[in-house]
């Protein structure tokens, strides 16, 4: 009977070789059954250097107000429809995130956060709705279908550097999901950071293959700051550079962010 199950697996492991990108979302999603999002987490910015103009990592774009006593940051965008970029693969995930958040850069022992990734592979676009408490793993949001053209807002709010709320809701139905963090995170908060963000996440341990987002745009874009509401205006921009080409464009005014794929 061993012998024979273990043929069964392996007949069963060829099949679904056959069907990669059916394999790839079943496996997501059995990773994903219990909320948790195994192996899809926010890394802090990598490979972070400047010139006299501009800060650069590999994996954050947008948007970083630097200082003390952030407790709360919010926007509104618009879901991207990704695309896969110029000289695709067949078969490869091609992936991107947009979020707020709170710490993670000149912080580094926690971000705050929650937004929604986008992926695209073989011409089939997805979507997951999700908090975190970083270096945990997200967790997704799952009373929540996203679709492209969805108006979200996402806000955080830390109510201690241990606890806090992560609120998406969809601004067309009113449909809101929260999460309270009550105890047990793995990282205290600074309050040094408020950003918006399209990330280049991790996943396995490595940057998922980027995505072609187009555009976020973070409107009504706030943060509160020692219990005084700011906007993003005196905020560092930062892009995504990877293997030596500048990937997005990002620009602020006082109540938004936008970062483009270029
Ligand atoms: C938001 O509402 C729109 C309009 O009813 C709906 O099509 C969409 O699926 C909803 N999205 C989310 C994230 O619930
Ligand atoms: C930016 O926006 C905030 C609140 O939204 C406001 O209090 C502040 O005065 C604005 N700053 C500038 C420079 O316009
Ligand atoms: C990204 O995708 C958009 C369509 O959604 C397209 O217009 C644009 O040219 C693409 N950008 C790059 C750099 O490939």
């Amino acid at each position: 009977m061993k012998l024979s199950a273990a043929i069964t697996t392996i007949v069963l492991a060829t099949f679904t070789l056959a069907a990669p990108q059916t394999e790839m979302r079943q496996a997501r999603h059995n990773a994903r059954s219990d909320g948790k999002q195994i192996g899809r987490k926010t890394s802090r910015p990598q490979n972070r250097h400047n010139n006299a103009l501009e800060e650069y990592s590999s994996n954050w774009a947008g948007a970083i107000l630097i200082g003390n006593g952030y407790t709360g940051v919010s926007a509104e965008f618009t879901v991207p429809k990704p695309q896969a970029p110029s000289g695709a693969s067949s078969n490869t995930q091609y992936c991107a995130s947009a979020w707020v958040g709170i710490d993670g850069d000149t912080c580094t022992s926690a971000i705050l956060q929650t937004g929604v990734d986008f992926c695209i592979q073989n011409g089939v676009v997805s979507y997951d709705a999700w908090y975190e408490w970083y270096p945990d793993y997200a967790y997704d949001f799952t009373g929540i279908t996203i679709s492209a053209g969805d108006l979200i807002k996402v806000s955080v709010d830390a109510t201690s550097t241990i606890t806090g709320t992560a609120i998406l809701e969809n601004l067309s139905t009113g449909q809101s999901e929260k999460h309270t963090f009550t105890s047990g995170v793995q990282g205290d908060l600074c309050e040094y950071n408020a950003e918006w963000i399209v990330e280049d996440f991790e996943e396995n341990n490595g940057l998922v293959p980027f995505a072609n987002f187009s555009t976020v745009t973070f409107s009504n874009a706030q943060a509160t700051d020692g219990g005084s509401v700011v906007g993003p205006s005196g905020a560092t921009l930062i892009d995504i550079e990877q293997n030596g080409v500048v990937l997005t464009q990002s620009s602020n005014t006082n109540d938004s962010v936008t970062i483009d794929y270029s």
